[in-house]
């Protein structure tokens, strides 16, 4: 008996959407360097070199097996001339230059410290830096301006930089679940974001909050916070009504912001008995999102991430199938209707893609 070992092959669909991409892959220290350059140009506002370095390192996260050698990169897809440089003086010298200068750099780290604060984006952060601000200490020397949601987020820094446990999410969920049954029977709260990609750590906890009968969600929100600034749980909060309506133009060009109604929060997540003296609790970033229930799994697809993965979703629906895809809906933009679905799978069916499960879409 002769036993042939076929390798798998490298083939690599154009779209993340059409890939499956595990959490696991083959090439940490390629995709490292390669999302380091992705964040660099964001922090200086070039959008299109940031995403050429994405979808590069995207590709190399779906990768089946290592790389046997530089040559192999020329038949991968959204691999571009500047990219290849920085892939191959990575595989044959450890590092790049270009990355370890990068992350050197004074710009970069204290673009990095500033982008991480809860409510500040990379316009704030660069204002800052070219203000001369290099530290949270200068924030506060300079008697800089710092909306409300910046000020929790500086005072809440150190706790909000350690990664939330997948067990630290689950407890969480089960709190707002019984507190949302009891305020209404038969709620759901699904946990969404990087979690249910399956990844152990997150930056905050990601929930939906829903109903199996259309329009019994509405109303939930407001005395589900109360419940928990009233329990001594919350430490910021900022609500936003929905501003959905089916008579609004389908869009997907607007990012990946959706109209539901929602409340961005730091919660006081209850730690483990420790010895005295030691701080009971520690604050966590917590997003509730309230989700009528046919727009459940669109909701659900939307805010499972990850965010290329829902970049390229969007953009394989607009030009391959001229379809509109969000986290309302689906819009058949040649029959001028929306498309229903039940289920993440239906969605993956009307846009005649293989079904990816979440812990398979982190592009
Ligand atoms: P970690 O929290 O760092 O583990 O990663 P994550 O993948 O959970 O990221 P994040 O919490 O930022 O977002 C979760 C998913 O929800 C991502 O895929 C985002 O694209 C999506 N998302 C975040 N904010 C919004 C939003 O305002 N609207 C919509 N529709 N999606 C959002
Ligand atoms: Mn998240
Ligand atoms: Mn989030």
């Amino acid at each position: 008996q002769v036993t042939v070992t076929v390798e798998p092959s490298l083939q690599v669909a154009p779209y993340a959407c059409q890939r499956r991409t595990p959490l696991d892959h083959p090439h940490p220290a390629l995709v490292m360097a390669l999302e380091t350059l992705a964040e660099a140009a964001l922090f200086e506002g070039e959008e299109a070199r940031g995403l050429a370095f994405t979808r590069a390192a995207s590709v190399l996260r779906c990768l089946p097996r290592a790389l046997r050698g530089t040559h192999e990169l020329s038949g991968l897809p959204g691999i571009g001339g500047h990219s290849h440089r920085v892939l191959q003086e990575v595989l044959e010298d450890g590092v790049c230059a270009e990355v370890e200068a990068v992350k050197q750099s004074e710009r970069y780290q204290t673009m990095k410290l500033f982008t991480q604060i809860f409510g500040v984006g990379v316009r704030t952060a660069d204002r800052w830096y070219r203000e001369g601000l290099r530290s949270l200490g200068d924030l506060q020397s300079h008697g800089t301006r710092l909306t409300r949601e910046q000020q929790a987020g500086v005072e809440c820094f150190e706790d909000l930089a350690v990664p939330v446990g997948r067990a630290e999410a689950e407890g969480l969920a089960c709190l707002v679940l019984d507190a949302a049954a009891r305020l209404l029977p038969n709620a759901s709260v699904t946990l969404a974001g990087g979690f249910r990609r399956g990844k152990p750590h997150g930056h905050d906890v990601d929930l939906l909050l829903s109903h199996p009968e259309e329009g019994r969600e509405v109303g939930l929100l407001g005395p589900l916070v109360a419940w928990l600034e009233e329990q001594g749980l919350l430490l910021y909060q900022h609500s936003q009504h929905s501003s959905y309506t089916t008579t609004a133009e389908p869009s997907s060009s607007c990012g990946p912001l959706d109209r539901f109604e929602r409340c961005f929060t730091i919660l006081r997540l209850v730690l483990p008995a420790t010895g005295t003296g030691v701080r009971a609790w520690r604050a966590v970033r917590l997003d509730l999102v309230v989700v009528p229930h046919s727009q459940l799994p669109f909701a659900l697809l939307g805010w499972t991430g990850s965010r290329h993965f829902e970049r390229e979703l969007r953009r394989f629906a607009r030009h391959k199938r001229e379809m509109v895809l969000n986290s309302h809906g689906l819009y058949n933009m040649q029959q001028g209707t929306f498309l229903p679905a039940s289920s993440e799978e239906e969605i993956f069916q009307h846009l005649g893609l293989d079904y990816i499960p979440p812990t398979l879409r982190n592009a």
